[in-house]
């Protein structure tokens, strides 16, 4: 009886709708506050240096991770390509997250160490030099480009309200560290720091 009150009325149907899919929801959801393997960084992990970020910060200018994924799932066949999987530790210092899905080229979640820079700037500048069948484009502007340093401090102190732990050092410090460096520079700083917190042979 009480049943045929629900379908016969729209909005109270709507509401227990609504709380039905609340409880769901809530019940995936607030297990993740409680869950510190989410939060915590890895051992070893350590915020990117003031290049690094600047790398960072040209990887997505450029639009790398339109192409490139940073998430290594636990599948076999990923895992013998790319490496361990990736675990939620390893990003807590990655504002925003670069995960992406779309691939593109390969995942790049443990490139890090994988080539040496004269093959990675070789490869940046004209990709057809050293992978014929690639259709990445070229960005030769990256080793001419150089880094002024003007905002460098700024976007450590901004990652450092986000929860990124630099020292008031390494904010003082940021803006010399990358002036007159050119972008690629910048950017093989962060490529070859990729994924390397956790050891991996592949
Ligand atoms: C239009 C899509 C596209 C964009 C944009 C792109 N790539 Fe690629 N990338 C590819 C493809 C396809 C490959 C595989 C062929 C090759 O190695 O060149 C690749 C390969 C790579 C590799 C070698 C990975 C490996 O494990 O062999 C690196 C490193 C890389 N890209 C970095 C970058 C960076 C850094 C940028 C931005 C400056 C970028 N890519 C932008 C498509 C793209």
């Amino acid at each position: 009886m009480s049943h045929e009150v629900v379908e016969k009325n729209v909005f109270l149907m709507a509401v227990l709708i609504l709380i039905v899919i609340s409880i769901g929801a809530l019940v995936e959801i607030i297990p993740l506050y409680f869950l510190k393997s989410t939060t915590e960084p890895v051992d070893g992990l350590k915020p990117y240096t003031a290049l690094q970020l600047e790398g960072r910060d040209i990887y997505i200018r450029e639009g790398c991770n339109n192409c490139h994924s940073q998430m290594i799932r636990p599948f076999r066949a990923e895992t013998e390509r790319y490496g361990h999987y990736s675990v939620a530790g390893e990003f807590v210092y990655n504002h925003p997250f670069l995960w992406g899905s779309k691939r593109t080229g390969p995942d790049l979640a443990r490139v890090g160490g994988r080539y040496s820079d004269d093959w990675h700037r070789a490869h940046l500048i004209r990709p057809r030099d050293v992978v014929p069948e690639s259709n990445m484009p070229g960005y030769p502007w990256l080793d001419t480009n150089k880094l002024d340093g003007k905002y460098t401090a700024k976007k450590l102190s901004v990652m450092k309200m986000l929860g990124v732990p630099y020292t008031d050092q390494d904010i003082a410090e940021a803006s010399e560290a990358v002036k007159g460096r050119t972008e690629m520079d910048a950017l093989l700083a962060y490529l070859q720091v990729l994924g390397t917190v956790i050891p991996h042979n592949r």
